[in-house]
């Protein structure tokens, strides 16, 4: 029996999830299938539900449905109940819902194995304070940085995120104009900025002798944020694109047990 996994989002047709997905199946030998469903905005749970009834092993999510999926879920992995938010499904033999989020893991990996930097004991600067930055934050922290500072245009929203944090003592907020100096070992950018076309300017010196400045967001050509961080000193810029490679092959071995070979799909994504 061929088993059934999609993704749900709206819109959906722009999802890479099923191409990923189908690679990382050919590359491992599972027999799976995997489709792309347009989400009711107003009937998600239904949808789901459905999807399950008709003998679906498991879902991504995407965009807007990753908080209802979150409180969809049954169970939730550690990190998917720190990210308040949810890309994985996981259906259970016993009928229940298992919820992950794989957003954050994949970036780390991401940064760690494809790019070789190490989080652990460096400066890690955090641009935003939406679920975007929510997501990644405690696999960030797992990582040991010296230092996550937290930055986000509107101070407050970082400050929730900080006490999402409580008794990480290396977790700390500060304003864009605070940054200056920072020398910072890698800068994350998870604002939307990127998608309204706009680099965000940081003060000089906030990025650090061989900073990596790596952007969430994706797309044919460097960010803007990718950009404008070359001008100001960082050393080394990454899209996103590995994160959702990442995310995809982390959802692909909750459900089957088998890691996939990320770079060999990037690679093949690029070329298309
Ligand atoms: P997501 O789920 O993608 O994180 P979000 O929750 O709407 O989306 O959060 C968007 C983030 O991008 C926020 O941190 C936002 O800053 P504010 O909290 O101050 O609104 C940030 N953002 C969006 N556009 C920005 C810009 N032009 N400059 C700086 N930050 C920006």
């Amino acid at each position: 029996m061929t088993d059934r996994y999609a993704v749900i989002g709206n819109p959906i047709a722009q999802s890479k999830s099923p191409v990923l997905h189908a690679a990382f199946a050919r590359q491992t030998g599972e027999d799976l299938t995997y489709e792309a469903i347009l989400g009711p905005l107003d009937g998600f749970v239904e949808r789901v539900r459905q999807f399950m009834r008709e003998g679906g092993k498991g879902m991504n999510v995407t965009v807007p449905f990753k908080v209802q999926a979150f409180e969809l879920a049954d169970r939730l992995t550690e990190r998917a109940r720190h990210a308040q938010a949810v890309n994985t499904l996981k259906f259970e033999a016993d009928g229940g819902i298992l919820g992950d989020n794989t957003d954050g893991i994949g970036m780390v990996r991401d940064i760690r194995d494809r790019l070789g930097v190490a989080l652990a004991g460096k400066r890690v600067l955090l641009l935003g304070a939406g679920g975007a930055a929510r997501g990644v934050l405690l696999p960030l922290l797992d990582e040991k940085p010296a230092a996550l500072v937290i930055a986000n245009r509107t101070v407050d929203k970082a400050e929730q995120l900080k006490v999402l944090c409580a008794g990480r003592d290396e977790v700390s907020v500060a304003r864009f104009d605070e940054l200056g100096g920072g020398n910072f070992d890698v800068v994350i950018n998870a604002t939307s900025a990127s998608l309204g076309g706009e680099g965000l300017s940081l003060p000089a010196g906030a990025y650090g002798k061989d900073a990596l400045a790596y952007d969430m967001v994706y797309g044919d050509a460097a960010t803007p944020f990718m950009r404008r961080a070359l001008e100001q000193g960082a050393a080394r810029v990454s899209d996103g694109l590995g994160m959702l490679v990442g995310q995809a092959a982390e959802s692909f071995f909750l459900w089957r047990g088998v890691r996939p070979d990320s770079e060999v799909v990037m690679a093949m994504l690029r070329a298309r």
